[in-house]
């Protein structure tokens, strides 16, 4: 199944008994551009309703079971941005303030004009859909307010564990011009000593020169780490610069690491790819949440688990990535979500829903674009398109840099 982050349709829920009236309100729900979904009374609309989100409803007052008031009660009650608009053959001036006081959008009179009802219900989506970019631009402030203070969080502490590590890597330095002179004047002085005293001095000497190229690889990697880090809380947040997407991808690779580590195996395959002009720190977070998202769909069962990177140049020139991985795969019914600000299956505290919302964003930001495909038990494949800057050859990466630092 795939899906994209283009937004679908609105959907509407009409709940009629009568046949004919609703083919005529499912078309007049097409002419606005949304798309209808009908129940004949209000028990199959509930059934609709616990499985779908619905940006409007269209109710008949009077239906057979369960009448068109209390069923809009339970509907407000679960999908309370559902902008609901009561139809009725049987209007009086207290049946409409029930309906307003429970929450309805709107109340009309049969029979009416298809004008008219369309006039209204188009007034109803046009708020659903301001109330939706007001939350997502909420989402969005929230989030860029968190990763603010998560950067100068991360920044902090990034400089205070270079300074004693720029400590530890000079004292490492001077060891090992040290042990060479040492081991020197170990075997001088051997000529003078016993055979059973110089091998005991050498050995413990190579067993010190050992360790320290132990703490040396954990120096480098703790150094590794912080330019990582840095470079995820650079401040200079809406800095474009000339991007290797490989650069980008392998630093988020390395910043989940420990999310991979025990599920899965990383397979590389990165052919010839374009620069992209973007925010550095920005794409990888794009990475990130999606190599993330792949190893947290791999279970812990030491099962033969792969996540694919791959980078290429797509047929229009443009740079294109994708994130394959050998999980559990997205349900059918959660693809139309995945994109949406606080769209999650994980348990609290293990997912916000922010991930892919912010990975849709940024890659709009630059005009790009980001799909998914997915098998259920199969796993799952996250792809990316964005625009070239040039189409460059790896080797002119510098000069490449060096010209656009020179024009900006
Ligand atoms: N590779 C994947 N395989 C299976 N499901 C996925 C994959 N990527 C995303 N999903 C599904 O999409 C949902 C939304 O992903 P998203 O990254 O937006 O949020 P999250 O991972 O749940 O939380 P957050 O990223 O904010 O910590 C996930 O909860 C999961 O159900
Ligand atoms: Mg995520």
């Amino acid at each position: 199944m795939r899906t994209s982050a283009s937004p679908a349709p609105e959907s509407v829920l009409v709940v009629d008994d009568e046949p004919s009236l609703r083919t005529i309100l499912a078309f007049i729900v097409q002419r606005v551009g949304a798309v209808p979904v009908l129940a004949p009374d209000a028990a199959t609309a509930r059934q609709l309703a616990a499985k779908h989100s619905f940006a409007c409803a269209l109710i008949d007052k009077n239906l057979p079971g369960e009448n068109g008031l209390d069923f809009l009660k339970w509907l407000r009650s679960v999908q309370p941005g559902c902008n609901a608009l009561i139809v009725t053959a049987y209007g009086n001036v207290d049946s409409a303030i029930e309906a307003l006081r429970l929450g309805a959008f709107d109340y009309l009179l049969k029979p009416f004009e298809v004008d008219g009802l369309e006039h209204r219900l188009k007034l109803a989506l046009d708020q659903w859909r301001l109330r939706q970019e007001h939350e997502r631009m909420q989402a969005m402030l929230v989030q860029a307010d968190r990763l603010a203070s998560l950067g100068l969080l991360a920044a902090g502490v990034v400089h205070e564990v270079n300074t004693p590590l720029a400590y530890i890597l000079s004292n490492l330095d001077w060891l090992d011009e040290e042990l060479p002179s040492l081991r020197e004047g170990l075997k001088r002085q051997g000529r003078q000593g016993t055979g059973t005293e110089l091998t005991s001095l050498a050995e413990r000497l190579a067993a010190v020169e050992s360790t320290l190229r132990d703490i040396r690889e954990g120096a480098e990697r703790v150094r590794h780490i912080a330019r990582d880090v840095k470079a995820f809380a650079r401040r200079e947040d809406d800095e474009s610069v000339l991007v290797d997407l490989r650069e980008v991808l392998e630093a988020a690779l390395k910043m989940a690491l420990v999310h991979i580590r025990y599920r899965a195996r990383v397979v590389r395959d990165y052919q010839d790819v374009p620069l992209v002009k973007a925010n550095e720190a920005r794409l990888a977070q794009v990475f990130l949440n999606l190599v993330v998202n792949a190893a947290q769909a791999i279970p812990e069962d030491g099962g033969d688990h792969e996540i694919r990177v791959r980078l290429w140049t797509g047929p229009n020139g443009e740079a294109c990535a994708e994130v394959t991985d050998t999980g559990t795969g997205i349900a059918p019914e959660h693809m139309a979500h995945l994109f949406e600000p606080f769209f999650t299956t994980k348990r609290s505290g293990e997912g916000t829903g922010l991930g892919l919302f912010i990975c849709k964003s940024i890659v709009e930001s630059v005009d790009g674009s980001i799909t998914v495909e997915s098998r259920p038990g199969k796993g799952t494949t996250f792809r990316l398109g964005l625009p070239p800057h040039v189409r460059a050859a790896r080797a002119t990466l510098s000069a490449e840099r060096e010209s656009s630092a020179a024009a900006s």
